[in-house]
């Protein structure tokens, strides 16, 4: 029997921003108060920091919206927003940005254990390894602000140095008189990237900062709920974006531009995976019932970078893909569909994709735990028991194993 729910206005305008197209009250109501494979839709708390409009596909950090942010902000300043609730002043930027500079460099404890790891080990294993590792080697009488800037400042200086020792190089120090995108792509790279280049990497930060309650975030602020540490909790949101349905996809992406190989190819390529009922990564979102601002953004810089011909082959693959992809499945691109060509391009190697995805989403789950931390009750949840009813405990020599039919 449904039961009827009574909320107040203010809560009823916020429903709004969550109801399915032509969906009525009452059944969202109904929706998200009741069990959910994936707890889709079940809103899990309340948190001031990032709203996602799913079905006009619009993304808000602090009230500010992505496409504003990616046009005119930076890494430092949105870094800011996330942490502070609000944009930074230009001293107040200028004081952040120089702090955070501050506190690139990785404790030698950090770089000594990284460069002690396999080469071949997978990236992601390293970085939880390193992150882990920074919360022995970490300045221990730090704030808990403090702590969010120190770990938003090393993660990128942790990735570089897994990749460097992976390939045998020397590890280099982060630049100071660099600003966060400029200094990390310094030091993967070896070089000092070009204006445009940095630009591009800036976006790419900005437009990785934080996306709601999804996984990665989630277990980080389950894990900040127990009172446990910043650095444990961000080493669970690392272990939760490895998976492939959240981080990784837009690697995968990738490997499917070179195997489409070109834009005739597509069609055949996309029919064949979709008549074995298999996914086509880039594609489709728990929240976006439209596109992702992020890859609509991604996709309108990529028209102007893209430059050789291998470039602008992958760009036209991937804009058919779209539109087969919109026209059999209805389904429309993620953040993931033109990523890793961006991340390609601004010399990103394809299995650091995810690493960098760390790197750019540490400052939202940072926010997250800071904000957990701020009115924390454990987060603890019930389950719905499926198992068997009481049964009688029989000793093991007398138990018979029921052979079940196949
Ligand atoms: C993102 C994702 C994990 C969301 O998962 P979800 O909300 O649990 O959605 P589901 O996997 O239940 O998909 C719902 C339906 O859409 C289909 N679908 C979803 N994404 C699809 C895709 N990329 N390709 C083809 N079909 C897809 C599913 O097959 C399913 O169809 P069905 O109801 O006929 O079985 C899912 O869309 C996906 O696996 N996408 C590919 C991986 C990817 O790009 N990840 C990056 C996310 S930012």
């Amino acid at each position: 029997m449904s039961k009827v729910v009574k909320v107040s206005d203010d809560t009823h305008s916020r429903l709004q921003g969550i109801a399915k197209y032509g969906e009525s009250m009452d059944t969202v109501i109904h929706r998200l108060t009741t069990q959910a494979k994936g707890l889709e839709d079940v809103v899990a708390g309340q948190s001031s920091i990032c709203f996602i409009d799913g079905q006009e596909g619009r993304l808000l950090y602090r009230g500010y919206d992505i496409v504003d942010l990616a046009a005119h902000s930076s890494y430092e300043e949105t870094t800011f927003l996330l942490l502070n609730g609000h944009l930074p002043t230009g001293p107040e930027l200028r004081s952040f940005s120089s702090e955070l500079a501050a506190r690139r460099t990785i404790p030698k404890g950090v770089i000594s254990i990284i460069t002690t790891l396999p080469r071949n080990c997978d990236a992601m294993d390293a970085l939880r390894v390193g992150v882990a590792a920074l919360g022995i080697y970490d300045d221990p009488m730090l704030s808990q602000q403090e702590k969010a800037m120190s770990i938003a400042s090393k993660v990128g200086s942790i990735v570089a140095a897994i990749h460097r020792h992976k390939h045998d190089q020397d590890i280099l120090p982060p630049k100071d008189d660099l600003s966060f995108a400029s200094s990390f792509l310094n030091m993967v790279t070896g070089e000092v990237p070009e204006e445009r280049e940095a630009r591009l990497m800036d976006v790419l930060l900005i437009l990785h900062a934080d996306h709601e309650l999804n996984a990665s975030t989630f277990t980080a602020r389950v894990i900040a709920s127990t009172l446990s540490d910043t650095y444990s909790a961000v080493t669970g949101a690392v272990g939760a974006l490895k998976g492939p349905l959240h981080g990784g996809a837009n690697e995968k992406v990738v490997e499917m531009t070179h195997e489409i190989g070109t834009p005739e190819n597509v069609e055949t390529y996309i029919d064949e995976k979709l008549a074995h009922k298999q996914k086509i990564t880039g594609f489709g979102h728990r929240v976006y019932k439209t596109m992702d601002p992020r890859a609509q953004i991604l996709k309108d810089m990529a028209k102007k970078f893209v430059r050789t011909e291998k470039e602008k082959q992958a760009f036209q693959i991937l804009v058919k893909v779209e539109a087969i992809m919109k026209k059999e499945k209805n389904l429309y691109p993620n953040v993931d569909l033109y990523s890793g060509m961006a991340l390609n391009h601004v010399g990103i190697p394809s299995y650091l994709f995810t690493p960098f995805f760390a790197v750019g989403r540490a400052p939202g789950w940072l926010a997250h735990i800071l904000e957990q931390y701020s009115d924390n009750r454990i987060i603890r949840p019930r389950a719905e028991y499926v198992g068997p009813a009481r049964e009688d405990y029989v000793p093991a020599e007398k138990r018979v194993r029921e052979v079940r039919k196949p």
